[in-house]
């Protein structure tokens, strides 16, 4: 960093080392910093991660500790280091994961619990986890479970399903031995339901919590006594730091602020800079100075009077978070309406590391349109404290300042100081209501703040205030319905006057942007009822006889859902007593990576150490869906600093991809991201800058298809119909008693792997050599498309795959893509090519799961029996054909699931459309095939007025049989499931629960379901099953394992440890995985559909044993030798001590013509039975208990089977209820990061989770009888969909309508308000989006 103006010394520690910056870059944000510096000759920490760059996953937590010179107190909070700009660091310390343990050193006990407790599968989230729980035990060393969950709620991970990592955060609380769960207290481990696992050889430990570390707190970390010095100053002066393009500066006290924001009034000041930043970093808002007053005491003071609180603007959410639950402890209940409300949504706001960041001033001041807290202080009467220069003045935070009206607004050189926020009066009271696509860390979808004060004694209202969030450009005020309802009673008169002036004056075009017009309109009427019932409440709790009675049945929906820790139980069998101690198979062994991971020591591709001159690409995309290419113009960004070359389709030497996908755009562009050229730059920052300017010029071609609905319409497909049938399904309709006709439409999904694709090209000096460090699942694939792009054989290239963090299909096919990108650039520049797509680009480009639409006809007898059925696919494949064509035939060939339908067609197709083409995800066609089966199932159960589990029993698999490709196969195991499912779920009872609650509940439902699964492993074809593995034997004794497999967090380099562990018959120690490559092992396949361990452990074990056999000679000749003895003798004897293994596939075949072949080795089979609650008022809902019961056969390791197990069915749970793709109905796509796509937290996760790996039984094609769980987790997943279903059934029979509803998928809170119809939802007419066009369309 080196500018020409002069800076101050940015002062500050890092790990208990001081910095000194001497140039530092306002624009540099922290996480860059410590990932890509050397500070203080220490190498570059890249424990710290990129996930997203916007605040949102968590990745890159840090903690920050400051000393306080008020309280003279040290102040450790966590923060997201992508947001927090390095010049905002003077005098605070700095603590990154490499801090708090390693490896070298000493590991930390929270490193080594989230480790050993296998909260670890990829480990790229693992050390933003590890910050936020070690920040919490720093602040409370025995913290609550409701504060890990609090403290957890900004941390995302896609591989474990969270509940490892929650035990291992759990066991510091006090409170950790027991669940609380139930109502009197008593622990879950200890009901009755749970018998089943306390079987003899039934395990239920995956580790030994005795074997950890006592923690003790006292220890470590000692704030620098100069940083106390410095907080300390008495003169505090201006500091300025002066970047490349930006200056920051930082007064110390509130005068210098005044008069810097004089001189520059335009200048933001930036506090948490959660709101800035962002803007800055993805809508390329500039600004040339930035003022930082986070030095200024003033801003930081809170005084307590009778009238109310003042709060120091530069407190942060987190801070005043306390504040108002000390004040509220202390203050009687009616003087704390506000509070109160303030209160319930700090819990929920963001994310731990955002709430310690983003200031109340800065919150205030940014004006969200979906501020939280906003629309309650608005109501609330609050009041800005605000000054400048010329004095100071009070600001009504009202809703003319939300609005923005200039003359209620600060003027630009003012500064808030402060905000008043009043007790509440005797009859005053307060609301606040939001409800957004998840319950933690997600911006509300609509929110309210809404307040009424009554005459004394009465129920007549003097002044009513409601303020939206959520269904406008700023908080919307509903004034004029408050004025008209002023002088009312409050009774049902006024609340139904009160929602029609309310959806009177608040309207939302059907364009309007974030769509979900209905839903959001029935928000805003749902929450004013909401508030009508909670004041009548209180009313009638001051004054029980001057109000009636409000029928019990509808006061629960005045609760929201708790953030309840989840908890659970894994039960497998135990391994044989008889077992050698040593011989791992069949053991919980812990995560070979897991404390590398917990240490940030383990090494992910962009943490490799940069490369002498070294460059960064970054890409430019189509912003049509389908246009000629008219010209690129690259003049004005190749003129750019640090600018080296800009790279287009001319620059590729050999094949530029194929004809149907190309590297780089070739002459046309077919969807809205695809890649046009690349631009390489010394800094990705100047690469990201010189993107911008390049200039593309387009001519719209068509059509553009963007729907399937589209796609069928221009008879756009990739590939034929595929088909499959059994029986006579025309004869079958003939005599069934009912028929019914429908259709389903399922959405897609994002990978959402928490590293994003990465590629790093390093060319070499000699015959065009090239070393590939790729995030992929396929390194041949990667070699292959490189070497084709360059024209040279693949014998120059060597593809390295240390580690993928997280992969799920999507790294299988694009990284290749991606890699040849880079490779090209690397070959026309002759540099090393650094090639890491930011979070927004990754999803742009690199397509996801293929939205599905079935349309059936089923016909049933009226028991419910499935006599026929006639199916119909399509899959949205996007823009090129990838992987579609199979997935839609792995659709088909799965979607029977569990049942024997004798007469049965399914006929598939995928679309060519005009988006990011879609790929392989994580059950491969299987997800959603299936999930129109459930569909219809449900659906007939509803028609037949049976229960749908008793339909689905009656129509599943019973006795050897073939499947509707005709593969035999025996379902003894699906029924097992099946009936252990319903066994440990108490279902039968619970579901009589569930029927009392909905009786006593109008507003909330419960809904339970239970799924059986039937899903089939594997490839259609031999070759693709094949392993090949490479073993030495060292003359020292150690080992060294190469094998074909990719270590994508799934644990199969632990397994291929343990299988050479029993085979050569050493401890695991001896035994080291080092990375794969294609010149160890060539010509691999794909690391994917659930087979990776299966094939390789074969093809290890196929090494260790010739090795073995070599040995045995010298092993009998000397049995009480050493294996180093033997080791050594057979060296001496000229024994070769290095073996490849090799296993050539399962058999495997389909014959399309005939819709027949033996394609899979083996099914795995399961059930899932989940329950959960919906708030039929706001679509909420909260997943109550999970009980899934899988068949493993034999697990080489339960810790990682059951991993793989949760880990699935979380994301399943997410594709099912949660994640949602939105699409412009031109193929944009907005949703491109963690604020506009939702996956799982962990508050989403069932509260109960119990999985039980069935008891084994045989599997003899796989190694050691086990079975690949990679994949069928994902589908379980719908039982949660269909508990759901369940749900919104109970709700619409009660109100009298129809329950035979499909849902599509997935059932966000949209889906499930809308289905639940109401009084509330025939309020709102149904758009008609004919007359203009949405902000989105449904694309399946
Ligand atoms: C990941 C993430 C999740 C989020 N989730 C939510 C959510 O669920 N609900 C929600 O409501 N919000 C959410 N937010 C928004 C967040 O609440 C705001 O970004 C935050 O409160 C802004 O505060 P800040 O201190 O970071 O502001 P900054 O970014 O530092 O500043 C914001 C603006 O305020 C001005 N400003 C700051 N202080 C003052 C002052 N004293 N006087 C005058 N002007 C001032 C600045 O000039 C600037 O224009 C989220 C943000 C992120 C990044
Ligand atoms: S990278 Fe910082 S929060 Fe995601
Ligand atoms: S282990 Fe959490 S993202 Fe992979």
């Amino acid at each position: 960093m080196s500018h020409s103006k002069e800076s101050d010394e940015l002062v500050f520690f890092v790990n208990g080392r001081k910095v000194i910056e001497r140039n530092p870059d306002p624009e540099v944000n922290l996480l860059f910093y410590l990932r890509k510096n050397h500070i203080l000759f220490v190498f570059q920490l890249t424990g710290t991660k990129y996930g997203c760059g916007g605040g949102d996953c968590g990745a890159c937590t840090v903690m920050i500790s400051r000393y306080d010179p008020i309280s003279k107190k040290i102040c450790h909070f966590s923060v997201t280091a992508c947001l927090v700009p390095i010049c905002s660091l003077y005098g605070v310390a700095v603590t990154t994961v490499e801090g708090v343990g390693s490896i070298k050193t000493r590991i930390h006990p929270v490193q080594e619990r989230i480790a050993k407790g296998h909260g670890t599968q990829c480990g790229f989230c693992t050390p933003g986890m590890v910050m936020s729980i070690y920040t919490l035990l720093r602040n409370h060393p025995e913290p609550s479970t409701e504060q890990l969950m609090e403290t957890l709620g900004g941390n995302l991970c896609r591989c474990t399903g969270y509940r490892p990592i929650v035990e291992s955060g759990k066991s510091f609380s006090p409170s950790s031995s027991c669940c609380q769960m139930n109502k009197e207290g008593k622990c879950c481990l200890d009901q009755e339901e749970n018998e089943p696992e306390k079987k003899a050889n039934v395990c239920t430990k995956l580790y030994e919590k005795e074997e950890f570390q006592p923690f003790d707190p006292t220890q470590e970390f000692i704030f620098p006594p100069e940083l106390m010095r410095i907080a300390e100053e008495p003169q505090k002066k201006v500091l300025t730091f002066h970047g490349e393009r930006t200056t920051w500066i930082a007064p110390g006290t509130l005068n210098d602020l005044l008069r810097l924001k004089m001189k520059y009034p335009e200048a933001p000041l930036v506090m948490g800079n959660t709101s800035v930043g962002p803007a800055m970093k993805f809508k390329e808002v500039f600004h040339p100075v930035i003022l930082s007053p986070a030095r200024i005491l003033k801003l930081f003071i809170v005084t307590n009077t009778k009238e109310g609180l003042t709060v120091g603007a530069g407190l942060s959410l987190a801070q005043v978070k306390d504040i108002l639950a000390d004040v509220i402890r202390k203050l009687p209940e009616e003087k704390t309406q506000l509070y109160r409300a303030l209160l319930k949504h700090l819990k929920t706001l963001a994310g731990q590391q955002i709430r310690n960041m983003a200031s109340l001033g800065g919150h205030i001041i940014s004006r969200l349109s979906n501020s939280d807290l906003n629309p309650i202080l608005g109501v609330g009467n609050c009041v800005l404290n605000v000054a400048s220069i010329e004095g100071t003045q009070q600001i009504p935070l009202n809703d003319h300042f939300l609005a923005g009206t200039t003359d209620a607004n600060l003027k630009p050189e003012q500064v808030l100081v402060s905000v008043f926020i009043p007790v509440s009066k005797k009859w005053e009271f307060v609301s606040a209501f939001r409800q957004a696509p998840r319950q933690q860390n997600a911006l509300a979808t609509v929110n309210a703040g809404m307040s009424v004060i009554f005459k004394d004694g009465t129920n007549t209202v003097v002044d009513l205030n409601i303020l939206y969030g959520g269904v406008g450009p700023t908080t919307v005020s509903a004034s004029k319905s408050c004025q008209q309802l002023i002088g009312r009673c409050w009774d049902e008169g006024m609340l139904s006057d009160a929602r029609r002036l309310v959806l009177d004056e608040i309207t939302l075009p059907v364009s309007a942007p974030g769509g979900m017009v209905e839903f959001r309109r029935t928000l805003m009427i749902s929450f004013l009822f909401k508030f009508y019932l909670d004041v009548l409440q209180q009313l009638k709790m001051r004054d029980p006889s001057g109000y009636p009675d409000i029928s019990k049945k509808f006061l629960s929906v005045l609760e929201d859902f708790p953030l309840t820790i989840p908890h659970g139980i894994q039960s497998y069998k135990c391994v044989d007593p008889q077992q050698p101690p040593q011989d791992p198979v069949g053991r919980p062994i812990m995560h070979q990576s897991g404390i590398k991971h917990a240490t940030g020591e383990a090494v992910f591709c962009d943490d490799m150490p940069a490369f002498p001159e070294e460059l960064f690409l970054a890409v430019v995309t189509s912003t049509r869906p389908h246009a000629k290419l008219i010209s690129i113009d690259a003049s004005e960004a190749l003129a750019l600093p640090g600018v080296v070359d800009v790279i287009t389709a001319r620059d590729v030497p050999g094949d530029n991809g194929s004809e149907e996908e190309r590297l780089y755009a070739q002459d046309e562009v077919i969807c809205v991201g695809q890649i046009i050229c690349t631009v390489a730059a010394d800094s990705y920052a100047h690469a990201k800058q010189a993107a911008r300017k390049v200039k593309i010029a387009y001519q719209d071609m068509e059509p553009v298809i963007v729907s399937i609905q589209d796609a069928i319409k221009h008879q756009s497909f990739i590939g034929p119909e595929k088909k499959l049938e059994q029986g006579n399904i025309e004869e079958a309709f003939q005599s069934v008693d009912q028929i019914i006709e429908g259709e389903v439409h399922f959405g897609g999904q994002e990978h959402f792997y928490m590293e994003t694709q990465s590629v790093l090209v390093v060319p070499k000096a000699e015959d065009k050599e090239m070393d590939i460090y790729v995030s992929s699942q396929d390194a041949a694939l990667t070699q292959e498309m490189v070497a084709y792009a360059l024209d040279i054989p693949k014998n120059r290239i060597n593809c390295h795959v240390k580690r993928v963090g997280g992969a799920f299909g999507g790294k299988a096919g694009k990284p290749a893509l991606l890699a040849a990108v880079a490779a090209v650039a690397a070959n026309k520049t002759g540099h090393p090519i650094r090639f890491i797509l930011e979070r927004g680009d990754d999803m742009l480009i690199t397509g996801g799961r293929h939205p599905l639409r079935g349309k059936y006809k089923v016909g049933f007898m009226n028991n419910g029996k499935i006599e026929a059925a006639d199916i119909e696919c399509h899959i949205n494949g996007g823009c090129t054909p990838d992987d579609s064509e199979l997935v839609i035939e792995y659709a088909l060939l799965k979607l029977e699931n569990a049942y024997k339908i004798p007469n049965l067609r399914v006929r598939g197709r995928a679309c060519k459309t005009n988006l990011p083409s879609n790929t392989a995800f994580r059950g491969f066609g299987f997800p959603q095939g299936a999930f129109v089966t459930e569909a219809w199932m449900t659906a007939v159960a509803a028609k037949c007025h049976l229960p749908p589990e008793k339909v689905r029993e009656l129509n599943m698999y019973k006795t050897i049989d073939r499947t509707i490709h005709k593969q035999e196969f025996d379902p003894k195991n699906l029924i097992r499931c099946w009936e252990k499912c319903m066994e440990n779920s108490s279902y039968y009872l619970r579901k009589k629960a569930a029927e009392e609650f909905n009786q006593q509940n109008y507003w909330k439902k419960r809904g339970i379901a239970i799924i059986p699964m039937k899903f089939s492993v594997g490839y259609p074809k031999t070759f693709f099953y094949q392993a090949a593995a490479l073993v030495h034997i060292y003359t020292d004794g150690s080992v060294l394992v190469a094998h074909g497999g990719v270590e994508l967090g799934q644990g199969i380099n632990t397994k291929m440890l343990q299988v050479a562990s029993r085979e050569l018959k050493i401890p695991m120690s001896y035994i080291h995985l080092g990375e794969m490559n294609t010149v160890t092992v060539p010509n691999t396949v794909a690391t994917a559909a659930s087979t990776g361990a299966d094939v390789n452990g074969k093809a290890v074990q196929n090494a260790c044993q010739t090795l073995r056999r070599r040995l045995e000679p010298i092993i009998s000749k000397s049995p009480h030798g050493s294996w180093k003895d033997w080791v050594n003798e057979a060296f001496t004897q000229s024994i070769s001590l290095s073996a490849t293994g090799y296993f050539r596939g399962y058999e495997a075949n389909i014959d399309w013509e005939k819709g027949e072949g033996d394609i899979f080795p083996y099914f795995v089979f399961g059930a899932a039975c989940s329950e959960v609650e919906i708030d039929c008022l706001t679509g909420a809902h909260k997943n109550i208990r999970t009980d899934i019961v899988m068949d493993a056969s034999f697990s080489i390791n339960p810790a990682v089977d059951i991993g793989q197990v949760e880990g699935a069915f979380t994301q399943g749970l997410g594709l099912y209820t949660l994640e949602e793709l939105k699409y412009s109905p031109d193929g944009v796509l907005y949703t491109r990061g963690p604020r506009q796509y939702k996956i799982p937290s962990i508050t989403d996760i069932p509260e109960k989770l119990h999985v039980s790996l069935l008891t084994p039984t045989q599997n003899p094609i796989a190694i050691y009888s086990s079975k690949g769980l990679g994949e069928s987790g994902m589908f379980l997943g719908s039982s949660v969909f269909f508990a759901i279903t369940d749900a919104v059934a109970a709700a619409r029979k009660e109100r009298g309508l129809a329950p035979t509803l499909i849902m599509n998928s997935p059932a966000t809170p949209e889906q499930i308000r809308m289905a639940c119809v109401d009084q509330f939802t025939d309020l709102i007419p149904q758009i008609d989006s004919t007359c203009c066009k949405p902000w989105s369309i449904p694309v399946a």
